[in-house]
């Protein structure tokens, strides 16, 4: 597989679906435990090679794939030890050939995985170390890779908080704004997962440092402080300064979308509420303030604006 998620998730899903066919081919529904078969992923799956052409998935080096069912509207991800792939490569020529725009998407990407590794109830101390210097590098240098592509020292670094946010996925999980976000393009295919998570996380990151107990409070002055941000002490003020500085990135890479912005009609929120509730309960879950069907679809309408 040479590409970004996509291509490589999809090389992923081929691998799993006809290493376990026979004469038939097996449908991928089976591996997501969202069917009614829930079948095992062996060492039947066929071996791949991923070049990454972006800086935002972590897919290379992780054992994940996003599958989305456009009937049913759901998009979740499979997951076993047997989809690693066999040799993953990370060409800096190949980096450098992306846009600018793609450079901000996929890189807030990297920065969601590992905001979100970092704050989700599973995350651990190895997810944690990986995190901080992910964000760290993040904050630093996705602005210099996005107004200059072919910085290389830029584009070398963010490869490297990819591949440190691709084990952080492995190792704890992503939280809610990547379950909302995969139920909105469930239902919008073309709406980037790189935009709806910029129209999404702010949201989040306030609804969590509200409702958060000590720990959350501490872990979003930490990421404050990855920005660079001057923290005093881990007081719910002092988390705040996270979202800001998060909201100034998204400026400054010009991602500061709504969900509007991105073509999300008001009538099919409760439609995605039920998505996110089916096909994302497990990062729903690790979220670490619990939350209802009715503070997400909030969540929802206050991304709509
Ligand atoms: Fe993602």
């Amino acid at each position: 597989a040479l590409g970004g998620g996509s291509v490589m998730d999809t090389a992923k899903n081929i691998a799993v679906v006809v290493g376990h066919s026979e004469k038939e081919l097996v449908s991928v529904w089976e591996f997501s435990g969202l069917g009614c078969k829930t079948r095992e992923i062996t060492a039947k799956t066929l071996p791949i090679v991923a070049i990454t052409s972006t800086s935002g998935t972590g897919s290379h080096v992780n054992r994940f794939a996003v599958v989305t069912n456009e009937k049913t509207k759901e998009k979740t991800g499979i997951k076993s030890s047997f989809m690693y792939p066999r040799l993953s490569l990370t060409d800096l020529d190949i980096l450098c050939s992306m846009p600018p725009s793609l450079t901000a998407r996929t890189g807030f990407d990297v920065l969601s995985h590992v905001m979100e590794c970092f704050v989700s109830k599973e995350s651990n101390s190895l997810a944690g170390l990986h995190c901080l210097k992910a964000m760290q590098i993040v904050f630093h240098y996705l602005p210099q890779a996005y107004n200059e592509e072919n910085n290389i020292k830029a584009r070398e670094a963010m490869a490297l908080a990819d591949i440190l946010a691709g084990w952080a996925l492995t190792t704890s999980r992503v939280i809610l704004p990547h379950a909302l976000s995969h139920a909105v393009s469930a239902f919008y295919p073309k709406a980037e997962h790189g935009l709806v998570l910029a129209a999404l996380t702010p949201q989040i990151m306030r609804f969590n440092i509200d409702r958060g107990d000590v720990e959350v409070i501490e872990k979003h002055c930490e990421i404050a402080k990855m920005a660079g941000e001057r923290i005093i002490s881990s007081t719910k003020k002092e988390a705040f300064k996270s979202v800001d500085a998060v909201e100034r990135l998204l400026k400054k890479l010009e991602l500061n979308v709504t969900l509007q912005n991105l073509g999300v009609d008001e009538k099919d929120l409760e439609g995605i509420v039920e998505s996110s509730l089916t096909a994302m309960k497990g990062p729903i879950e690790a979220n670490p303030v619990s939350v209802t069907r009715k503070e997400i679809l909030c969540l929802f309408r206050g991304a709509m604006k």
